[in-house]
C-alpha cells in the first residue's frame, strides 16, 4: 500500500502522515496509564492543516479515565482559532502493543462528531505495522449533529 491515505479516505499527504505518526509517539510517550500499563497517543490533523496531541490519562478512580483520541479532540476544540467550529480529517492511534489498537465504542462516537464519513482512522504500533479505515467503517449509521436537525 502507498504510505498517503487516500481512494474511499480523505487524502493525507505522505510527509502529513508521517508527521502524524511521530506526533502520535511523542504523544505515546506521554500517556498517564499507571494502572493499566497501556499506553496509547493520538495525533489528529485539524482543517486548518495543524496537528494536536492527545494521550489516555488514568484516574484511580478507574471510571474517569479518558482516551488518548478524546484527549486529543479535546485539544483540538481548545487551539481552534477559526470562528466555525474545529474539523478533523485524520486522526493517528499509536501504542506498542503487536495488535494495533482500534479506537474503542466512545471515542468512535466522539471521531464521527468531529470528523467527516471518509476521515481516515489509523492504528499504528513500535513495529510500523499500520492499518486504517474510514469514520464510516467504524461507525456505520453513526449518530450525528445531522441528527437534532430533524428533531420534532
Ligand atoms: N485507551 C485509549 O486511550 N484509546 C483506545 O482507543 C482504547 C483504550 C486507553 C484507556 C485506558 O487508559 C487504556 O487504554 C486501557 O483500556
Amino acid at each position: 500500500m502507498n504510505e498517503s491515505v487516500s481512494s474511499n479516505h480523505t487524502e493525507v499527504s505522505q510527509d502529513k502522515l508521517r508527521e502524524l505518526i511521530a506526533s502520535a509517539e511523542v504523544a505515546f510517550n506521554k500517556a498517564y496509564a499507571p494502572y493499566s500499563q497501556f499506553r496509547v497517543g493520538a495525533a489528529a490533523l485539524t482543517n486548518e492543516n495543524t496537528i494536536v496531541l492527545g494521550c489516555n490519562v488514568e484516574n484511580a478512580s478507574y471510571g474517569l479515565t479518558v482516551c488518548a483520541e478524546r484527549n486529543c479532540i479535546a485539544q483540538g476544540v481548545i487551539n481552534n482559532t477559526k470562528s466555525d467550529d474545529v474539523k478533523f480529517s485524520a486522526i493517528v492511534i499509536y501504542t506498542n502493543q503487536e495488535k494495533l489498537t482500534p479506537p474503542c465504542g466512545a471515542c468512535r462516537q466522539v471521531i464521527a462528531e468531529f470528523f467527516p464519513a471518509n476521515a481516515s482512522v489509523m492504528a499504528v504500533n513500535h513495529l510500523k505495522h499500520r492499518q486504517s479505515w474510514t469514520v464510516s467503517q467504524l461507525l456505520p449509521d453513526a449518530f450525528t449533529p445531522q441528527d437534532l436537525l430533524n428533531k420534532n
